[in-house]
């Protein structure tokens, strides 16, 4: 019976063909450039044009964002890092990252950070925004310039001083980079933090590791990959790798 396969199949191709080049496209009037270069049409589900429903245009994806934008920076100079020590510099920070944290802080993802001030924050800011916001911030220079561009090289500052590694550093690198940069796109950038800021992270994340539990109105952050590392670290442990990480450059250049 392997021949009724067959004829089934060819029908079932024969008239996808004809949906996709043939008289249903010619219709939309949408398959002339199609017919000639051979590019398939576009689904049926195409996004629809932005458009009001009373007919005025509605702000693109990207003016929201810069919208949006212009929000974040009050707090954290996105463009120009800020200059509040439990604030973190988010400009140039890794996408995906960003990404996970805004679900985590409006409490959509598994609970793993609170903060009242950010969740207050993004509670105006839809979730349909929070992956082009994340790339855009992203892609913003941590030291403030544009990232491209033949000025930008020009007006670097220059390097700063790393402090030396501390001993509590040595196994961090492994996902964080040897220079603070996080190997992949859903681990956070340390070089250039804020030093009291990356502080208050760890001690949080060491209060979680030893059972603490998220409270009405409190900060609170869970890190399970760090849990059972940081829950041995002193305070000690903790000043020396937030004063070493900030001390690194953003840019992940390392001064030789
Ligand atoms: C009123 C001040 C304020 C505003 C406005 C604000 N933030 Fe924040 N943001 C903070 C503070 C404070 C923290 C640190 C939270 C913590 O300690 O967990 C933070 C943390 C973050 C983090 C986590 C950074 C990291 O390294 O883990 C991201 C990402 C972030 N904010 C993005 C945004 C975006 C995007 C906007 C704009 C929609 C925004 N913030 C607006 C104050 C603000
Ligand atoms: C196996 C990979 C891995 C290792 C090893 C690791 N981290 Fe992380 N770290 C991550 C990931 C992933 C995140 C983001 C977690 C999240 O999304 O909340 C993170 C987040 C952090 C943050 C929060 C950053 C911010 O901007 O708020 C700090 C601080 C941090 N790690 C410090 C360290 C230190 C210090 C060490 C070494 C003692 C270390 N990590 C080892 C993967 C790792």
């Amino acid at each position: 019976m392997k021949w009724w396969g067959l004829i089934l199949g060819a029908l079932v191709v024969a008239s996808a063909g004809l949906l996709n080049g043939g008289p249903a496209g010619a219709q939309t009037g949408q398959t002339d450039q199609a017919a000639q270069t051979g590019t398939p049409t576009p689904p049926a589900a195409a996004p629809a044009p932005l458009k009001a429903a009373g007919g005025g245009a509605v702000k693109s994806i990207d003016q929201q964002v810069q919208d949006v934008l212009k929000t974040c920076a009050g707090c954290h100079g996105v463009g120009a890092a800020n200059t509040t020590p439990t604030r973190p510099d988010i400009a140039g920070q890794k996408a995906e990252y960003i990404r996970r944290q805004l679900w985590a802080f409006k409490g959509q993802a598994a609970q793993s950070r609170k903060n009242s001030v950010m969740q207050h924050t993004l509670s105006n800011v839809p979730e349909n925004l929070f992956a082009p916001l994340a790339r855009k911030i992203a892609q913003l220079s941590c030291v403030g310039e544009p990232a491209k561009g033949p000025l930008a090289a020009a007006k670097k500052p220059p390097l700063k001083e790393p402090l030396p590694r501390p001993q509590a550093a040595g196994t961090c690198a492994v996902c964080h980079g040897a220079n603070g940069i996080g190997v992949q796109q859903q681990v956070p950038n340390l070089a250039g933090q804020k030093r009291a800021y990356l502080r208050r992270q760890l001690l949080l994340i060491r209060e979680a590791a030893w059972g603490a539990l998220p409270r009405e109105g409190e900060a609170w952050r869970k890190h399970p990959i760090l849990a059972e590392r940081i829950a041995r670290f002193k305070i000690s442990d903790i000043d020396a790798l937030a004063g070493y990480y900030a001390s690194l450059d953003c840019r992940g250049d390392i001064l030789k």
